[in-house]
């Protein structure tokens, strides 16, 4: 039995990955932080599991991860914690990068001296991307990182450690390159299920606004779902490499929301306004990837579409709120 190591295993890419590892058989361990309401450890993922093992833990914690990872002994680790939201990381700058830089380092140390025979894998982001664009309009493996967050740069910082202690110390550790990716169990502030959250209460009269930031900013979205399975094939390559893992379409925020409203017979026109709270100090306007490396080699296609992944967004919330 194959054992899986994760950081974040309560989160929305956790979750997904944990069920699709146990449903191929893996024995499972994760770590989460310490929390005052522990039911909000268990919101998205069904603790009492066979072969499900969680424990307490941190990435900023160092001799606790050297501890478990050497009694586990796991062959594969997915770096998956961080303080994922971009705009709040400019309100916590040096936890965020404490965090997601710092902490995937410590990781990284623990997992060289204690497993150093495990894959490892880690959540690098197309946030790195920041400003890069190349002239056909896509972002890939060799475009440049011009980060424009504090989470961009700290994700820089984990994406280059990575590589390496890759080649410093020949390990098998990895990146893959994820661009936006959502579903329902996607944290409700963030824009996708923001939006759909709010364009449902609004149609059953329960509210009458919904405040955005910048609509005008254009994301590749696609499915956490699919996006695990491309996880464990990446960190599962015979060569470690790094892929970027993306639909390839790209929709502005503005005609996600009107797709959400027009979808439940409104116009977004009507609900919508803006506030400023939700601008961000820079902003990353263009999102766009080329997984053309990640289809190639491992024959990889998601299975929802743009439409898909909202409608099944629609239907969750719509069966949450009566
Ligand atoms: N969250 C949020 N809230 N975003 C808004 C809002 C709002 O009210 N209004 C407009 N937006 C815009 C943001 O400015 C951004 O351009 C876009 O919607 C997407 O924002 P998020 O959904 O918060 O995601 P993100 O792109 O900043 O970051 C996500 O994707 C990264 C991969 O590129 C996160 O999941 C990161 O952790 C991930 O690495």
């Amino acid at each position: 039995m194959k054992k899986a190591f994760i950081t974040g295993i309560n989160g929305q890419d956790g979750s997904y990955l944990t069920e699709y590892l146990l449903g191929l058989g893996y024995e499972v361990h994760g770590i989460v932080r310490r929390n005052s309401v522990p039911e909000h450890q268990q919101s998205r993922i069904e603790l009492a599991r066979e072969n499900l093992h969680v424990s307490y833990g941190d990435l900023l914690d160092t001799s606790g991860l050297y501890k478990l990872l050497s009694n586990i002994q796991p062959d594969e680790i997915y770096n998956l914690a961080a303080q994922s939201h971009v705009r709040i990381s400019f309100d916590v700058p040096q936890f965020t990068a404490q965090t997601n830089a710092l902490g995937a380092l410590n990781l990284l140390e623990a997992y060289r001296n204690s497993c150093p025979q495990a894959k490892y894998y880690q959540a690098s982001s197309s946030e790195m991307f920041g400003t890069s664009v190349e002239s056909d309009n896509y972002q890939r493996e060799t475009t440049p990182l011009k980060p424009t967050s504090p989470y961009g740069c700290a994700k820089v910082f984990a994406y280059n450690i990575t590589r390496n202690y890759r080649k410093s110390y020949n390990l098998h550790a990895v990146n893959g390159i994820l661009f936006n990716h959502e579903s329902p169990r996607r944290g409700s502030n963030f824009v996708t299920n923001k939006v759909v959250k709010a364009a449902v209460l609004i149609k059953k009269g329960k509210a009458d606004i919904l405040e955005l930031g910048n609509m005008d900013a254009y994301r590749d979205w696609g499915h956490s779902k699919d996006y695990v399975r491309a996880m464990h094939m990446i960190i599962n390559h015979d060569i470690a490499d790094d892929f970027v893992v993306a639909t390839g379409e790209s929709h502005s925020v503005r005609e996600m929301t009107e797709y959400v409203f027009s979808k439940l017979d409104m116009n977004y026109k009507d609900y919508v306004v803006q506030n400023p709270k939700f601008l961000r100090p820079e902003e990353l306007p263009y999102l766009r990837g080329d997984s053309s490396r990640l289809r190639k080699t491992f024959n990889w296609t998601p299975e929802y579409t743009f439409e898909s992944l909202m409608d099944e967004m629609i239907e969750f919330w719509m069966q949450q709120i009566k």
